[in-house]
């Protein structure tokens, strides 16, 4: 959601915190601001918009002195996304300054509270009362005050304090804070996109911890102010994989990335042709109790878990549900330790899924993760874990983060119907085979479509897209029109191909674009059927086809063509010339592409 960064050191904290907010624009960008203490006062910056606004307006950061400091990047929650409702928000006495990632849940009250004992609020945001309760406990001893304050907060939060006498404090309570030690500098933030600039040496800050920052030291303390040790992790992601490297947005670099990500995903985990993963394993027992399997996830990574149930369910012969996090964590769910609660999420902090993951956990469920971010909450809370080695996603509309997360459940599904006697080693070999192939096959399905961009001015007009398909091509589509609604807003809506006429087809008619996959080739001629009904009122059709299909071509008026894969692996290939028919329909629209209106990549608030 939001972006928090701070900063201690010997030099001026305002263009290093502005660079920060940069690299975590991609958590919301309704408004941006720094605030610095040059050991005396504290100079605030901030403004509405973008991160640019706030460099322009101060001069990079050149106007605001002080050698330590706070900066935030806003995605609203509470309150119109504004001049005032920006963060950082200051106490009333000056001494404080405070910016916030998370909701604080009973803020209504300790308003309420804080109102009658005479603190005024200039904001709408849930935030300020952290700034009035810092003032209210200060007591000459600012690390008691944060302390004091922290304690009566509810919800999630991550909080970057600065007191105006030069001390800097970071929170953490379910929102993720990481601290990067530097030399002679030290400094915190929401994600490591904005440390491994300065430093790969970092401290995962846990639930109810906080820490002081000074420019030689950070020092942790648990929930009642006792210091702990926390072991220091090295970040495996380079400051390249977090820059543009020379393309115009991060999602087309991303997008382009997705062979080598795959590979960095797959080829780790098959040794001498088996499947190993190393935080996961199961014994006979235990795998042999599993009765089911529930993926649970939110947006793209739940798509990517629709392709899982096909592929497992194929495979393994498990019954397998995908559930939306947002409802399976209020749905009071059927579940017991019989259940393998496969749990996925790129960013490893989406607060639906976490919910929904506790949720399951407490009734028994032993919980598997499919993970980008290493260190997440969701890492953290899991049973086992398998990374995605998509190193770091900036772009809001996911791409090689949604592949890997199917390419692990691809691997997952192989490795669980051998461990339960239910493949033959040829068909094991071969599928191996197929994955160590599928870097190619990704490529290839980019080379194939280099003139999509023709495509996508031809197509951009249509104001009403419908993606339909069958079995595996069903699965795709939702990620398809998930792909194109962020990031180009056009209606795009995906149905299975063979409930259109239950409803969905009375919409459509001349003016409509039926975007249809048809490359699970056991229902090709029922998905060509679909193309004869969409045509017959008048639709225009943009089919996805494996390459050779010959037949497609008289029937849709413009083909995507795909390489062929193993069957269970085409969702993969087909879904790379659809991200880049949006991100191409996006740009024709003039739409800004990393940074989509509404929406956040990391979602850490319900
Ligand atoms: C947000 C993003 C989506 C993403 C979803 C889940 O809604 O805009 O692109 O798929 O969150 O994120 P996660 O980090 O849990 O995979």
């Amino acid at each position: 959601m939001c972006g928090i960064v701070g900063f201690a050191g010997t030099r001026e904290a305002a263009p290093v915190l502005i660079d920060g907010l940069r690299r975590l624009e991609y958590r919301g960008y309704d408004s941006a601001g720094v605030a610095v203490s040059d050991g005396a006062a504290i100079n605030v910056a901030k403004v509405k918009g973008y991160v640019k606004n706030l460099s322009d307006m101060t001069h990079d950061g050149a106007d605001i002195r002080g050698r330590i400091g706070v900066g935030h990047t806003r995605w609203a929650t509470h309150g119109a996304p504004n001049d005032v409702n920006a963060h950082p928000h200051m106490s009333s006495d000056g001494r404080f300054a405070v910016v916030h990632n998370g909701i604080i849940e009973n803020y209504a009250l300790l308003r309420q509270e804080l109102t009658k004992n005479g603190y005024t609020f200039a904001s709408d945001t849930d935030t300020e009362v952290v700034a009035h309760l810092l003032e209210m406990y200060y007591d000459g001893d600012a690390r008691r005050a944060v302390m004091k304050a922290a304690s009566r907060l509810e919800g999630s939060y991550s909080l970057g304090v600065i007191c105006a006498d030069g001390r800097l404090f970071a929170v953490r309570e379910q929102s993720p804070l990481i601290l990067g030690l530097g030399v002679g500098e030290n400094y915190f933030a929401s994600d490591v996109a904005a440390l491994v600039p300065h430093t790969k040496n970092v401290i995962y800050l846990d639930d109810g911890e906080f820490a002081e920052l000074t420019p030689d030291a950070i020092t942790v303390y648990d929930v009642r102010g006792r210091a702990v040790e926390k072991p220091v992790s090295k970040v495996a992601w380079d400051v390249e994989a977090a820059e543009k490297g020379g393309y115009e947005h991060f999602m087309l670099k991303e997008i382009m990335e997705q062979p080598a990500c795959f590979k960095a995903t797959v080829e780790p985990r098959i040794k001498d042709g088996r499947i190993e993963f190393e935080n996961f394993d199961l014994t006979d027992e235990e795998l042999h109790d599993i009765n089911r399997i529930i993926i649970t996830a939110c947006g793209s990574a739940g798509y990517a878990g629709q392709v899982g149930r096909y592929v497992i369910e194929e495979l393994c012969r498990v019954p397998v549900s995908v559930e939306l996090a947002s409802e399976l964590r209020y749905r009071n769910p059927i579940i017991d330790r019989h259940t393998l609660l496969v749990v996925i999420s790129q960013s490893g902090e989406t607060a639906d899924t976490i919910a929904a993951l506790r949720e399951c956990k407490a009734r028994g469920a032993r919980v598997l993760a499919i993970v980008n971010v290493v260190g997440s909450t969701i890492a953290k809370l899991a049973d086992h874990v398998i990374y995605t080695w998509a190193g770091p996603e900036i772009a809001v509309a996911t791409t090689k983060g949604y592949t890997t997360q199917a390419a692990v459940l691809d691997m997952l599904a192989i490795w669980l119907a051998d461990r339960l006697g239910l493949m033959e080693k040829e068909r094991y070999d071969a599928l191996v085979e197929a994955l160590h192939a599928m870097p190619g096959q990704i490529q290839r399905a980019i080379d194939l479509n280099r003139g999509i961009h023709r495509l996508a001015k031809k197509l951009c007009k249509y104001n009403d897209i419908y993606f339909i398909g069958r079995n595996l091509d069903y699965a795709v589509c939702m990620e398809g029109a998930l792909k194109l609604k962020e990031i180009s807003y056009i209606f795009a809506e995906a149905y299975a191909a063979g409930e259109l006429k239950h409803g969905t087809i009375a919409l459509v008619e001349q003016g409509s674009l039926v975007v249809t996959l048809a490359c699970y080739e056991p229902l090709f001629d029922k998905t060509m059927s679909n193309i004869e009904e969409v045509k017959a009122r008048g639709a225009e059709v943009l089919a996805v086809a494996l390459e050779g299909n010959r037949k497609i071509l008289s029937k849709a008026d413009d083909v995507i063509f795909v390489p062929r894969t193993d069957p269970l692996f085409n969702p993969i290939a087909q879904i790379v010339p659809l991200q880049l028919f949006a991100y191409y329909v996006a740009k024709e629209r003039g739409c800004d592409i990393d940074k989509p209106k509404n929406l956040a990549k990391s979602v850490t608030v319900e």
